[in-house]
């Protein structure tokens, strides 16, 4: 029997109606707005927002499929949004100290950049070493899922090796367990669970002397890591300028401040890029060539981006950056002021996982969601967890306070907290 017809109306309904609809469901949400939420939402300010979203609408039909040299060479489709992603991967490889010769390709966020770089690194090594049977990926442990989604859709095997005691990834482990079937390895800056960058320069070392693809997951840092730096935080050198790094993946749609969805994977020589482009000659309305998974791309995302970057200019991340490290330092201040907290490694940039000692660190996420806070939980070991954005300068006075009061009530009552199943996506 079909199912009954409750949900898609019948008659159109008013765009009142729907708007008020919207605005009521989404009171269920986590405040992200009010920075009540550390994780998956990062802004600016209202007026940044505000300058990419009217950017995003003024191009959000334009379709990027019909872009580049068709435009340029044929005048058919978007010529502005050819300008807009070229100049974006320039942008890109100034922050990221690309070489003469360097290129990259715009995607729709983190994991497409990863799919592209190990597609990249699996036809290369097609190309370059026939007698591999047994592609596999090398990681420390902390590398993101995508890498394992990446070789679940290209049949790869995987390697994932624990991280060392400083969170980071431990390079001479890694060496120990480089096989002959290794296509790529990987090193994050930084990782997620912990915020910190792995040793690149040597990981990318250990790669260079067996010639095999070195990525840098830079998805998270790459566009507020350098600013960081500029500041005068001691942040390790992990871009494109780094021998023996091959592709770098760094998501607009994170620190770049650029509205979803809207990533980059860089590539330490543009000719790279035919590793993983996709070409299709016999269908009946001509050549079709995509250097991405997806097809039909919206122009939104790319204007967003474009705008976002040249409205702040460095100027705009050098201070957006500062407003993070000021708020963390608020964070770890509080942390050693209240005792007891454990910060795992050293983190590099605004994400910090702690977790505790002598008190049960998940009864504090437990009373911390009771007050309205969207906690993040590390586990391996337990911990909470922020990646702290500007946005959240106007909270961190509340979201102190409420950890003070609720590590007391922890530590007085000595309850424990839900052993709730650390959740990453979905
Ligand atoms: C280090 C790292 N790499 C990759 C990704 C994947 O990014 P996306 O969710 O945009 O696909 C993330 C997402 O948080 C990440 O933290």
């Amino acid at each position: 029997m079909a199912k009954s017809n409750t949900v898609f109306p019948k008659t159109g309904i008013p765009w009142k109606e729907l708007h008020k609809a919207m605005d009521d469901v989404r009171k269920g949400d986590s405040d992200w707005h009010g920075g009540r939420m550390a994780m998956s939402t990062y802004v600016v300010d209202d007026e940044v927002s505000r300058v990419s979203h009217e950017a995003y609408g003024m191009f959000l039909t334009e379709n990027a499929l019909y872009s580049g040299e068709m435009a340029k060479k044929r005048k058919v489709g978007f010529i502005s949004l050819t300008l807009f992603q070229e100049e974006i991967i320039e942008m890109a490889l100034e922050i990221l100290n690309g070489p003469e010769g360097s290129g990259g390709q715009i995607t729709t966020g983190g994991t497409e950049s990863i799919l592209l770089a190990v597609l990249g690194a699996r036809e290369w090594a097609r190309k370059h070493k026939p007698h591999i049977r047994t592609p596999r990926l090398l990681l420390p442990r902390t590398a993101h899922p995508a890498f394992n989604k990446a070789a679940h859709f290209y049949n790869l095997e995987v390697t994932r090796i624990p991280q060392g005691a400083d969170c980071r990834a431990d390079v001479a482990a890694m060496e120990a367990a480089l096989t002959d079937d290794v296509i790529m390895m990987v090193g994050s800056a930084p990782c997620y669970p912990f915020g910190v960058i792995d040793p690149i320069a040597e990981l990318a070392a250990v790669a260079a002397k067996r010639d095999i693809w070195f990525h840098v997951d830079a998805c998270v840092g790459g566009y507020v890591a350098p600013f960081v730096r500029k500041l005068g935080y001691p942040v390790p050198e992990f871009d494109l300028g780094v021998p023996g790094v091959w592709s770098v993946s760094a998501d607009l749609h994170k620190y770049g401040y650029a509205p979803k969805n809207i990533s980059t994977v860089l590539l330490r020589d543009a000719g790279l890029k035919d590793y993983f482009t996709f070409r299709f000659e016999e269908w009946p309305y001509g050549s079709y060539s995509t250097p991405t998974i997806g097809g039909s791309r919206t122009g939104g995302s790319l204007a967003g981006a474009w705008t976002t970057m040249k409205y702040l200019g460095e100027e705009g991340y050098l201070k957006a950056a500062k407003t993070i490290m000021d708020t963390r330092q608020r964070l770890l201040g509080t942390l050693d002021r209240l005792g007891g907290f454990e910060v795992r490694g050293k983190p590099d940039i605004g994400l910090v996982n702690f977790g505790a000692q002598g008190f049960d660190i998940y009864a504090v996420a437990d009373g911390m969601a009771a007050k309205g806070w969207a906690v993040a939980r590390g586990r391996d070991p337990n911990g909470m967890h922020v990646a702290l954005n500007p946005i959240h300068a106007k909270s961190i006075d509340s979201y102190v306070n409420d950890l003070s009061d609720v590590t007391g009530a922890v530590r007085k009552s000595g309850i424990r907290g839900k052993d709730e199943k650390a959740v990453y996506a979905g």
